[in-house]
């Protein structure tokens, strides 16, 4: 059973990372940014208000990100394993995790990814994504072929909702001052944090080190 927790600020590269690694190990990505965000697009299970707090930067309520958490891990494409993305954020969501985790025998492995804070700013200003495949690109780091178009499919990319300056300073100071303190918790309680450097290699040399990890 493999638990893998990728932990680090908006932008740092944990949904990019999350995509190679469950790629590569054949398990489950579970990012509770793209579980609300599908609920907002189906109108169902997200109500306007979760919509309004992620538009805003803020972080949605423990008890129904913990709920949506708990039911995607207990399908069965989980049993052997997850890479959890975007959670745990908070201290609660931290403890009701470990409890999890510690009811069925299971250690997680936590990654790191530490990114300087200018090149987060870069990467979420830059971000572009296709309304129709969700395929990510970036206009400094990952541009399309064709400026504006997506390369599989020549749709007009989007900007994310959430990636407009204003809310981007939002979701920065929600990391500061709510999700970072969870990463002395998972040190001190969990015992499992591995460090990794995102901050200037490409996406696969990031992965390389992810995986040495890993293995370690
Ligand atoms: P969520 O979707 O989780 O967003 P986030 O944490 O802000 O993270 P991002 O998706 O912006 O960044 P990322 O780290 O995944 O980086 P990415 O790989 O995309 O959450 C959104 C919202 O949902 C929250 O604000 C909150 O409201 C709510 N929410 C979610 N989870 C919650 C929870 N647990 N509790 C409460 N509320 C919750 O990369 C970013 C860009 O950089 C891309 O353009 C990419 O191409 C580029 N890039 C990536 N890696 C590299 C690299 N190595 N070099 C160059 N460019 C790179």
């Amino acid at each position: 059973m493999k638990a893998i927790v990728l932990f680090g600020s908006p932008g740092s590269g944990k949904g990019t990372q999350a995509k190679l690694l469950t790629e590569c190990l054949g398990l489950p990505h579970v990012s509770t940014g793209e579980m609300l965000r599908e609920g907002i697009r189906q109108g169902a299970g997200v109500d306007a208000a979760v919509a309004a707090i992620m538009h805003a930067g803020s972080l949605v309520s423990d008890q129904v990100v913990e709920a949506m958490v708990e039911e995607r891990l207990g399908r069965p494409d989980a049993a052997k394993g997850f890479v959890l993305d975007g959670y745990p954020r908070t201290l609660a969501q931290a403890r009701h995790l470990a409890g999890w985790l510690e009811g069925r025998g299971i250690r997680e492995v936590v990654i790191h990814l530490a990114v300087d804070y200018n090149i987060i700013i870069a990467r979420l200003t830059g971000r572009r994504e296709c309304p129709r495949c969700g395929t990510s690109y970036n206009v400094a780091f990952h541009p399309p072929k064709v400026d504006e178009l997506c390369d599989l499919d020549g749709e007009k990319l989007a900007i994310r909702e959430d990636d407009r300056e204003a809310v981007i300073r939002q979701r920065l100071d929600a990391y500061e001052g709510q999700t970072r303190p969870v990463l002395e918790y998972l040190r001190t309680a969990r015992g499992r944090v591995v460090e990794v450097d995102a901050s200037n290699d490409p996406p696969e040399s990031v992965y390389r080190k992810i995986r040495q990890a890993l293995e370690n």
